[in-house]
């Protein structure tokens, strides 16, 4: 990622970005071309509408003016970002602050803006950005939390954006592994072969693949922690829909059905990074769902890690049974304050509600709250649903405790219940995000850059720094 500098040293070498908006105000001397700005600033209410000064300059080199809106949060975020766009990638550029700024929004649209995929053939920017204000000290914090927001982000888009020629199970528990190496107190456990005897769900979605399946538990667990979150994200590495086969064009972005565990993994790096005084423990059910004669079949019936079976109607439905495994273990083993489980589950939800929000669900008011605050805060938008008991008989089967795929509607909401059946008496402190819509970008807009855009893990870590807040 490259470098962010805050400085109270003005440098007229750098192109000069102006934010303009009615929280901020040109606080500096700008000399001769003062009036001008000023002029140019008209009218410019847009957040992240960039207008660039018109004739040739001396010092600096260039000039450039970014609207902030209102200057909130999203309006700096989104600032930060069209900035990034709007200059090469080894322009030295210099941003004057005035007196309020959201610095944290602002830094991580910088560097979200900036991101693109590490094995693209494409290089990013490595020029540093100045943040040019007159108390650099005051930010430092803000930065240094942006930092890791955007490192996080990062590290998710890298992992969902990756091919699945490359990405099996192994290559992404690996990666993992190798992550968690570079950070002090992280662990990873990995669970393969007949370690997955209880996992029914993961090794029937597993089954057909080359690569075979596993579950990654990823531990952060600092001295005098009180609170301890269970963190579980969903971890196809390609989602062919298996014998229940998917369509051309329903197949053709599934190397991302591996996003919910990549924001698990990438807010619990996070959590490390920042110290965070909460436990976190982050499950990965990680399978391929492939077409293939070992190939689990519609009609088979499984058996979870908590001993309940399912009848496998759609072998499409596989999200929702390799969680149902991890979820099962997390209730049953790691004694958490708060499991949250984010997917790439259903269709249905991006039906609902698009590629910009996620589908929450919780029977708790105030983790629904927390953690909708976070989304907010980072970005990410969120919009709770229900989860009604009276259509549990959805799911009702002939041959097992339940079937994995109804087809009466709602189908985000009838996943989502599904997956409640797993969590005993700690469904009362669960929530389930399903992020199957703004989990891909298909264009770029602010802060997402088109593809992967990493969704879920900006909002984990905010939640978890809530926590510890
Ligand atoms: N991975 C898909 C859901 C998905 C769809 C993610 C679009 C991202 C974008 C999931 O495994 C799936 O196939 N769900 C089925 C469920 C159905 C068979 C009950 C779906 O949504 O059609
Ligand atoms: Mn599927
Ligand atoms: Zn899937």
């Amino acid at each position: 990622m490259f470098p962010l500098l805050l400085t109270d040293q003005l440098d007229d070498e750098r192109t000069w970005v102006f934010p303009i908006g009615i929280s901020g105000s040109l606080s500096h001397d700008l000399g001769e071309i003062e009036a001008e700005i000023a002029a140019l600033a008209e009218g410019l209410d847009k957040a992240g509408e960039i207008r660039l000064f018109p004739r040739p300059l001396r010092r600096p080199a260039k000039a450039l003016l970014v609207g902030i809106g209102a200057g909130d949060e999203s309006d700096w975020r989104a600032a930060g970002a069209a900035i990034s766009r709007a200059v090469s990638d080894n322009e030295p550029l210099q941003i004057m602050l005035g007196e309020q700024v959201a610095m944290r929004a602002l830094a991580e649209g910088l560097w979200l803006g900036g991101y693109r995929y590490r094995d693209a053939r494409e290089e990013p920017r490595s020029a540093e950005i100045q943040l040019m204000t007159t108390t650099p000290q005051a930010y430092a914090e803000s930065l240094a939390r942006a930092h890791t927001t955007a490192v996080a982000a990062w590290f998710a888009r890298d992992l969902a954006n990756a091919p699945a020629s490359l990405k099996n199970p192994d290559w992404l528990a690996e990666e993992i592994v190798g992550a968690a190496a570079k950070r002090t107190g992280v662990t990873v456990r990995i669970r393969t072969g007949a370690e997955l005897e209880r996992f029914g769900g993961l090794r029937a979605v597993g089954a057909a693949s080359k690569f075979p399946p596993c579950l990654v538990e990823m531990s952060w667990h600092p001295a005098g922690a009180t609170t301890h979150v269970a963190l579980v994200g969903k971890g196809i590495t390609f989602d062919s829909g298996g014998i229940s086969i998917k369509t051309r064009p329903g197949m053709k972005n599934m190397k991302i059905d591996m996003s919910g565990a990549a924001a698990v993994a990438a807010a619990t790096l996070g959590a490390a990074d920042l110290n965070l005084p909460v436990r976190v423990t982050a499950l990965l059910p990680l399978a391929e769902n492939a077409v293939g004669a070992a190939a689990y079949r519609p009609g088979d019936v499984l058996t979870h890690y908590d001993g309940s079976t399912t009848e496998t109607t759609n072998s499409d439905a596989e999200g929702r049974l390799v969680l149902a495994d991890a979820l099962g273990y997390a209730a049953a083993e790691l004694s958490a304050d708060v499991i949250v489980d984010v997917a790439t589950l259903t269709g249905a939800a991006e039906i609902a509600l698009g590629t910009r929000i996620a589908a929450l669900f919780s029977h708790d008011d105030e983790l629904a709250g927390a953690l909708t605050e976070a989304g907010r805060s980072a970005g990410e938008a969120m919009w709770r649903l229900p989860l009604p008991d009276d259509y549990r008989e959805y799911l009702r089967s002939e041959v097992a405790d339940r079937h994995s795929s109804p087809t009466r509607g709602a189908g985000a909401v009838a996943a989502a219940l599904y997956l409640s059946e797993f969590l005993g008496d700690q469904a009362a402190n669960w929530a389930h995000i399903d992020m199957a819509g703004p989990s891909w970008a298909a264009e770029t807009d602010l802060e997402i850059t088109r593809g992967a855009t990493g969704w879920g893990a900006r909002t984990l870590l905010r939640y978890l720094e809530g926590l510890s807040a």
